[in-house]
């Protein structure tokens, strides 16, 4: 397996609706695919982690790399991997704001206008802070002090990260929906995304 990290910038005309069906493609696409990652999106930038099967990946890559949504695409690693490390989620995501970042202890003088290709690209250590709080390690020494690898603890974890998947997906929804009234354009195709997260919710919280 391999997992490619890369940045780019999103198109001038790109807006909440276009990242709500970006993701919604993610969700369907990559589980048929088994492909596991995560998207972060913040001041119009993409850092894009994707693991998979060599294959399935580079050919993904060169789509992505095509897309016309995005520009200055740019490979930061590309490296071979034994295991995943985002492997509770098919597209995990987030979208930055001061307030995620001001979350992260190691990132006290990092901006929001900071999250740039060109400055992430010279600072690796920021991305790192950012990643760490997605990997699937990341909850490794509190399973490794209470020595319980059990299932509920596995449990656990994953509906965590699945609650805050949903939190940043209906956030965004309430975004675009904000960004359309104010556009004076709701589309079909919007309201439909609205209805399939609404059931989608409900059937969860059921
Ligand atoms: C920033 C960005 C990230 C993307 N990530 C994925 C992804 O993880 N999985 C995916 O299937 N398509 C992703 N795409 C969409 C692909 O570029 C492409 O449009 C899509 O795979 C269409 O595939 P098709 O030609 O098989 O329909 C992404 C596009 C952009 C702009």
């Amino acid at each position: 397996m391999i997992r490619v990290t890369y940045l780019s910038q999103a198109a001038s005309n790109f807006s909440s609706i276009d990242l709500l069906y970006l993701l919604e493609h993610c969700h369907v696409n990559n589980p048929k695919l088994g492909l596991t990652g995560l998207l972060i999106f913040g001041n119009e930038t993409f850092h894009q982690t994707i693991e998979g099967e060599n294959h399935i990946v580079e050919e993904l890559i060169g789509k992505i790399s095509n897309d016309k949504r995005h520009i200055k695409f740019q490979i930061l690693s590309k490296q071979s991997i034994e295991n995943r490390q985002y492997s509770n989620s098919a597209m995990g995501f987030e979208k930055l704001t001061e307030q995620t970042i001001a979350d992260v202890p190691e990132l006290k003088n990092f901006m929001l206008p900071d999250f740039n290709p060109e400055y992430l690209s010279s600072n690796g250590s920021v991305i790192e802070s950012l990643l760490e709080r997605h990997r699937s390690s990341h909850w490794d020494p509190l399973i490794r002090e209470i020595n319980a690898r059990d299932e509920f603890i596995v449990q656990l974890r994953n509906a965590l990260a699945s609650k805050h998947q949903q939190l940043e997906s209906s956030t965004l929804l309430i975004e675009s929906i904000i960004e359309s009234v104010h556009d004076g354009v709701l589309g079909d195709d919007h309201i439909r995304l609205c209805k399939s997260m609404l059931s989608s919710l409900r059937n969860k919280t059921n």
